[in-house]
């Protein structure tokens, strides 16, 4: 593993070399940063679940700029797909499809699916296209810790553990893509995220939310694993009224408090797609203030907000 200090760099070019190299680099995407290795090089794509503390058995999301990239990823692609893709590609969307052999075992965690997002973010772009190569990446955090929401978050968690970090703008969604499995007879949102389940329906109605936890765990590993935590008590609430003031404790969420001075850190968001944007930050700036105990509203399940609540709830699990 790199024990140097990590390269940072604007430069798609330098990035992408190191791609090609089987290193490790971090990028921007619309939704969160991502850690990314060469897709095909099973030993570049290792070094990932090294460097975040990731377990083995939670698969990547493997990154493209053409769906001609497609052909060597994935078996076929099922009519839903199809549909989602000229929806939603590029975007904050993650598609679950039959897995093509020559992927490595290591990037699919062994499942018979392989998980393709498109992203939309130009620095993104063009770093694929300069990588000549899908790329495997999760979100550049350590295991466990909420996911990057700019290049500053991922140099705190993994400086010196990964090759280079392209420095992009903050990410403009702060939250992860929506992972729909389209394998099935109808698709299933196994992660809620950046697209709501609401937008999925426009275009294939019979599109649900995965149910009983059984399903859930067997169809996508990585959403059995605590996630998304700060170092503070996350507490959620349905009214600021509920928070107790103090300097060690911090509010985040639409309602303002009565007493917002009262808090170490107070955020009010005029809307939930603003409180989806600042969560994750939030969180990294309540650790960094040595907060104790983070109070979070919660929202109704409706669009973004179906998201937003299963980011808190994991939090606060
Ligand atoms: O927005 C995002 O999705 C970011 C950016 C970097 O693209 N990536 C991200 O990756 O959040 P990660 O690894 O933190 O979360 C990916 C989720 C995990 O819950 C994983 O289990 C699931 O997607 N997943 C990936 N491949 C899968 C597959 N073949 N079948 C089921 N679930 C899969
Ligand atoms: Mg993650």
């Amino acid at each position: 593993m790199a024990s140097r200090e990590t390269l940072l760099t604007t430069d798609v070019h330098e990035a992408a070399a190191l791609i090609r190299r089987g290193e490790l680099v971090a990028f921007p995407t619309e939704t969160v940063y991502g850690l990314g290795a060469d897709a095909f090089n099973p030993e570049a794509v290792r070094k990932i679940f090294e460097a975040k503390g990731r377990p083995l058995d939670n698969p990547l999301i493997v990154h493209i700029v053409h769906l001609d990239q497609l052909a060597h990823l994935v078996r076929d692609v099922p009519e839903a797909a199809r549909r989602f893709m000229e929806r939603f590609f590029p975007g904050p969307l993650t598609l679950v499809l039959p897995r093509h052999p020559d992927v490595p075992d290591e990037v699919t965690a062994g499942l018979p699916t392989v998980g393709v997002r498109m992203p939309r973010h130009p620095v993104a772009q063009a770093f694929l296209e300069a990588c000549g190569t899908p790329v495997a990446a999760p979100s550049a955090n350590r295991s466990g810790r909420p996911s990057p929401t700019r290049w500053e978050a991922v140099y705190a968690d993994l400086n010196g553990r990964i090759a280079c970090i392209l420095q992009g703008d903050r990410s403009d969604m702060g939250l992860e893509s929506t992972v729909v499995d389209c394998t099935g007879s109808e698709p299933v949102v196994l992660r809620a995220g950046a697209v709501p389940l609401e937008a999925l329906r426009e275009v294939v109605p019979e599109t649900r939310l995965v149910g009983d936890e059984a399903s859930l765990k067997a169809r996508s590993p990585g959403t059995r694993y605590r996630h998304y935590a700060p170092k503070a008590r996350v507490v959620l609430v349905d009214h600021p009224d509920e928070a107790v003031p103090d300097p060690r404790h911090a509010y985040i969420g639409l309602t303002p408090p009565a007493h917002p001075e009262a808090f170490g850190a107070c955020c009010v968001c005029p809307d939930v797609e603003t409180y989806a944007y600042e969560l994750f930050d939030f969180f990294r700036r309540c650790d960094a203030q040595g907060c104790t105990r983070i109070y979070a509203q919660r929202v109704p399940r409706t669009g973004l907000g179906l998201a937003l609540m299963d980011r808190l709830e994991r939090a606060a699990s």
